[in-house]
C-alpha cells in the first residue's frame, strides 16, 4: 500500500505534511513515487490567496481520471482550505470522488478516516486541537528539521485568513520542545533546526507560567552538539530586543531575520491593522543592522491593498530602496471571505495590482545587483 502527499503553501504546511507521512507510514503505508502508483492521496491546502486555492481545485479535480481506473483509491484534502465549513462542503459538493475531508486539527486521527471510509465519505472540522500530542514525524527536508513551536494567529491582520483557519495562538510546552531537539539531534544526522509559528515572537505568552521567545531561544542554544537555530515568522510588532540580542549573541542562531513589513505607508499599515508605523519598522531594522552585522534580512510585501494609491505603493518602495534586503515576497492583494478587508471599498483593479508587483520586484532585482 502506498501513499502520495501534495503540499501547497508554506513551510508549517511542508511540516504539517511530515506528520500525515508520518502516520501513514505507521499505518503501514510506504511512500509513493506518484499519484498513479498511490492507493492513497492526501491533498494539504493553503487558502492564504486565491491563487493557492485555485491550483489545488485545478489539481483535485484532475484526480477524477485516476479514481475511475482504480476504485479502492482513497482521496484525502485537509489544511487551511479545508477548515472552513463552506468550502469543505463545496469541496464534497464539487467532487464526488473526494473521500476524506479534515479540518486543520484533525490530523492525527486520519488513521480513523481511512477505516472509516469503507462505510461512506468522511468530513470533520474541528474547533481545536493538542498541540503538543507526540506523533511520528517523517522528516524530509534534508539536514533540516521543522520544529513547530505554536499554532494559530491572533493578530487578524485584515488582509489574512490565518487566524480563521488555524485558530488562535497556542504555544507548545518548552519541556516537550526542548524534549524533541534533543531527540532530533541525538539522530546525528540533522545540523539545522528551524523553529516554526504564524508569529513565533509571541511564542509562551499563553502558556502558565509565560515563557518568553528568547528563553525557548537560549535553552535550545544550551542543548549540546554541532547545530545552526533559525525561526519564522517574526511581526514587528513583537520582535522584541532579548530576541535580536539572542540572535546578536548566540553563536548557534542564524544571522537571519524574516520580518514582513507588508507596507511602507502608514496608513495602508494601518488599515491593516499591522500595529506599526513605518518609523517603528525602520527603527528595528536599524538596531537589527546595528546589533547583528551582516544579519540577511528578508520582507513579505502585499501591493494593491484596498484604496492603496500609487503614492502609498512608492513607500513601499522606498522602504525597500531603504532596508536592502537580501530578498523579499511581494504578493498582490488577494481579498479572502470573511476577512475585513475583503469588504472595504476601493478595491484595487488586477492590472495595478500586477504593474505594482512587477515594480517592486524589479526593484528588488536592481538592488541585489549592486553591492551594499
Ligand atoms: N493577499 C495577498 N497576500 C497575502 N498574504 C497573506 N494574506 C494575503 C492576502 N489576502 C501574504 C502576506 C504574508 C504572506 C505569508 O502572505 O505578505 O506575510
Ligand atoms: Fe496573518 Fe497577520 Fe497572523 Fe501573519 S500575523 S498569520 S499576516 S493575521
Amino acid at each position: 500500500m502506498k501513499f502520495f502527499i501534495v503540499t501547497y503553501g508554506c513551510q508549517m504546511n511542508v511540516h504539517e505534511s511530515e506528520k500525515i507521512a508520518g502516520i501513514l507510514e505507521k499505518l503501514g503505508y510506504e511512500c509513493g513515487q506518484s499519484r498513479e502508483e498511490a492507493d492513497i492521496i492526501v491533498f494539504n491546502t493553503c487558502a492564504i490567496r486565491e491563487g493557492a486555492e485555485d491550483r489545488v481545485l485545478g489539481n483535485v479535480g484532475a484526480l477524477k481520471r485516476l479514481k475511475k481506473k482504480n476504485k479502492n483509491l482513497i482521496i484525502a484534502v485537509c489544511g487551511c482550505m479545508t477548515q472552513k465549513s463552506k468550502t469543505a462542503e463545496y469541496l464534497l459538493s464539487t467532487f464526488p470522488f473526494i473521500d476524506i475531508v479534515i479540518g486543520t486539527f484533525n490530523i492525527p486521527k486520519l488513521g480513523d478516516y481511512i477505516e472509516a471510509v469503507k462505510k461512506g465519505r468522511q468530513l470533520e472540522l474541528w474547533e481545536e486541537g493538542d498541540i503538543d500530542e507526540v506523533l511520528p514525524y517523517k522528516r524530509t527536508s534534508g539536514e533540516n528539521a521543522w520544529v513547530n513551536i505554536m499554532q494559530g494567529c491572533n493578530n487578524f491582520c485584515t488582509y489574512c485568513i490565518v487566524p480563521y483557519v488555524k485558530g488562535r495562538e497556542k504555544s507548545r510546552q518548552e519541556e516537550n520542545i526542548l524534549a524533541e531537539v534533543r531527540a532530533i539531534l541525538s539522530e546525528g544526522k540533522y545540523k539545522k533546526i528551524t523553529l516554526l509559528g504564524q508569529n513565533v515572537n509571541s511564542y509562551g505568552k499563553d502558556l502558565v507560567p509565560q515563557v518568553s521567545f528568547a528563553k525557548l531561544l537560549h535553552d535550545i542554544c544550551k542543548i549540546e552538539g554541532d547545530f545552526v537555530v533559525s525561526f519564522m515568522t517574526s511581526h514587528p510588532k513583537d520582535l522584541t530586543d532579548d530576541v535580536i540580542d539572542a540572535v546578536a549573541n548566540e553563536e548557534k542562531i542564524e544571522k537571519y531575520i524574516h520580518l514582513p513589513a507588508q507596507s511602507g505607508n502608514n496608513r495602508i499599515l494601518r488599515l491593516m491593522n499591522r500595529k506599526y508605523t513605518r518609523e517603528d519598522y525602520i527603527k528595528i531594522i536599524d538596531k537589527i543592522k546595528a546589533k547583528i552585522p551582516n544579519c540577511r534580512l528578508t520582507s513579505d510585501f502585499i501591493v494593491g491593498f484596498p484604496t492603496e494609491t500609487e503614492e502609498e505603493f512608492e513607500d513601499t518602495m522606498s522602504l525597500v530602496r531603504y532596508v536592502r534586503y537580501d530578498n523579499i515576497f511581494a504578493f498582490m492583494y488577494s481579498p479572502r471571505e470573511g476577512t475585513v478587508a475583503s469588504k472595504m471599498d476601493g478595491q484595487v483593479d488586477d492590472k495595478v495590482k500586477h504593474e505594482r508587483v512587477n515594480k517592486l520586484l524589479a526593484l528588488e532585482k536592481e538592488l541585489q545587483k549592486e553591492v551594499k
